[in-house]
């Protein structure tokens, strides 16, 4: 029999992604951000839900635009420095020892070592009680030629990006390959 837990935002696995925007200033800024995720296919888009409170949050309202940059295991310290640290008072890019790049397609930075990236416009906001998403669009995806694979896709297992579970408020690494992800249901199948 289950037991009841209540009504918390605990279900798991999140990833971690940490987002780029520049400031009213034009300063660079990242921050580290788990309530996200893709949500639609075509246009490609993500949602990504922000507190008001982040210095983030104004950037993006600014800007209409933002970066993901997924990070991989490698860069585990940088990503959990940017959700503690706020850009409003500290230079995470100096502190973590990363490099802002200038998008050429949205006004947004993204992170030269971070291995796959995302440049985003924003295309809906919705304010949802303590998070507002933002939902962004898609208009290009960066990827070092190493994370790659022959037919020019992503490979996970080379990004090795790790995973948060707020539930134990722990970082996971992604396991191994276990099936062919719309093949292995097949058994299933009349
Ligand atoms: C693993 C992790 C995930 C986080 N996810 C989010 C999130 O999804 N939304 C959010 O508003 N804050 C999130 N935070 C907290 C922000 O990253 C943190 O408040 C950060 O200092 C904000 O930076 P800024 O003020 O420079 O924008 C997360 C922190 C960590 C460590």
């Amino acid at each position: 029999m289950k037991k009841s837990i209540g009504a918390k935002p605990l279900l798991c696995p999140s990833p971690v992604w940490v987002i780029g925007t520049y400031d009213a200033e034009g300063k660079p800024n990242i921050m580290t951000a788990s309530w996200a995720g893709t949500c639609c296919s075509s246009p490609p888009c993500v949602a990504v839900s922000l507190r008001s409170a982040t210095y983030s949050h104004a950037g993006i309202q600014l800007n209409q635009a933002f970066t993901v940059n997924v990070m991989p295991r490698s860069m585990m310290a940088e990503s959990d420095f940017c959700g503690i640290a706020s850009g409003r008072d500290t230079n995470k890019w100096e502190k973590a020892g990363l490099t802002p790049v200038r998008s050429e397609l949205v006004n947004a930075p993204y992170i030269a070592e971070a291995p796959f990236v995302a440049e985003c416009v924003l295309k809906h906001t919705a304010e949802l009680g303590l998070h507002t998403m933002f939902v962004g669009e898609i208009v290009d995806l960066k990827a070092d030629a190493t994370v790659l694979n022959d037919k020019g896709k992503p490979e996970m297992k080379k990004i090795d990006p790790f995973l948060f579970s707020m539930g134990d408020m722990q970082y996971f690494a992604v396991g191994e390959v276990i099936a062919k992800a719309f093949e292995v249901g097949k058994i299933f199948c009349d």
